[in-house]
């Protein structure tokens, strides 16, 4: 794999909650290819304890912050411009949570206080962040911000409930400030659609191991895995992707262009 694609470059991860989180692996990359982090996590996540093992591998500081607070947000800024030695080059959102799945509210009977939860965690976030560096003016020209998203947010998948909505939120907002950052510092924003992945918060939808299985049969290339995702991240991340912004970018092995794989036909050739 090429080396050093981040040499230079400051970045901020959020969502590492244990070691199966893609933004696990998303950090220990990025310093693999030369860049600088600081890692980030709402303080009741961090009470798991796990980040601070991550945050020794990368030899960096963990910053608390929920995301859903623009004062921690701040704060999140200034510490790691401060600790890192300057304004920042790239930024990873890896954040959602929805109560209503948690607690198996389909989207039929929905509780609307977990809803505006579900929104701000998942998806208003992602533009605090956004709005927090662009105040700061904290971002670097080139600079790259990402967000992790779901096919559900074009096609129906019931059991993914309100975070569909929320994934579709997050996508606009993401084009949203790709126009607004890349006019004012050429700051690129995106969203990449990834599988299926095992992670705490993957496995709480509602039967995710027939939903892995189902979407790994039907890519051409199975489930991209959260190891692939990173590596797509630190492309993202490095100047080889200086001219993508504004785009919901599929990471799913080829899931979204397909319509049927005769792996699943064969299951009801025995009703015909
Ligand atoms: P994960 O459970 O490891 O990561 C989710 C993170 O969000 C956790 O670290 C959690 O502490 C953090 N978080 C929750 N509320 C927060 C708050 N208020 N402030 C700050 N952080 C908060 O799971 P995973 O799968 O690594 O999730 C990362 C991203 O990838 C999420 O946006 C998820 O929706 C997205 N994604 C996941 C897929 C999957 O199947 N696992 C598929 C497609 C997208």
């Amino acid at each position: 794999m090429a080396q050093n694609l981040l040499a230079g470059k400051r970045g901020i991860i959020t969502g590492a909650l244990d070691e199966n989180s893609i933004a696990w692996k998303v950090a220990q990359k990025a310093v693999q290819q030369g860049a600088q982090i600081t890692l980030t996590n709402a303080p009741v996540a961090m009470r798991m304890g796990a980040i601070n093992r991550l945050a020794e591998e990368c030899n960096t500081i963990v910053i608390p912050a929920d995301a859903t607070s623009l004062t921690d947000l701040e704060n999140l800024y200034t510490k790691s411009m401060d600790h890192l030695g300057g304004k920042i080059d790239f930024v990873l959102h890896s954040i959602g949570m929805s109560v209503n799945v948690r607690k198996g509210r389909p989207y039929t009977d929905l509780d609307y206080g977990f809803l505006e939860k579900t929104y701000d965690v998942s998806a208003i976030s992602f533009h605090k962040m956004a709005q927090t560096a662009f105040k700061l003016d904290a971002i670097n020209e080139w600079g790259s911000i990402l967000g992790l998203t779901y096919i559900a947010a074009q096609r129906i998948f019931p059991d993914y409930g309100d975070m569909a909505d929320a994934k579709s939120l997050l996508e606009s907002m993401a084009r949203g400030w790709g126009y607004h950052y890349g006019k004012k510092a050429k700051v690129r924003v995106n969203t990449i659609s990834q599988s299926p992945t095992k992670t705490t918060a993957g496995s709480g939808v509602g039967g995710f191991d027939a939903f892995f299985n189902y979407a790994d049969t039907m890519s051409p290339l199975g489930n991209a895995s959260a190891e692939d995702c990173a590596n797509y991240c630190i492309f993202m991340f490095s100047d080889l992707s200086r001219m993508i912004t504004m785009q919901n970018l599929f990471h799913d092995g080829g899931f979204s262009n397909m319509g049927i794989a005769p792996e699943i036909v064969t299951q009801f050739k025995d009703k015909e």
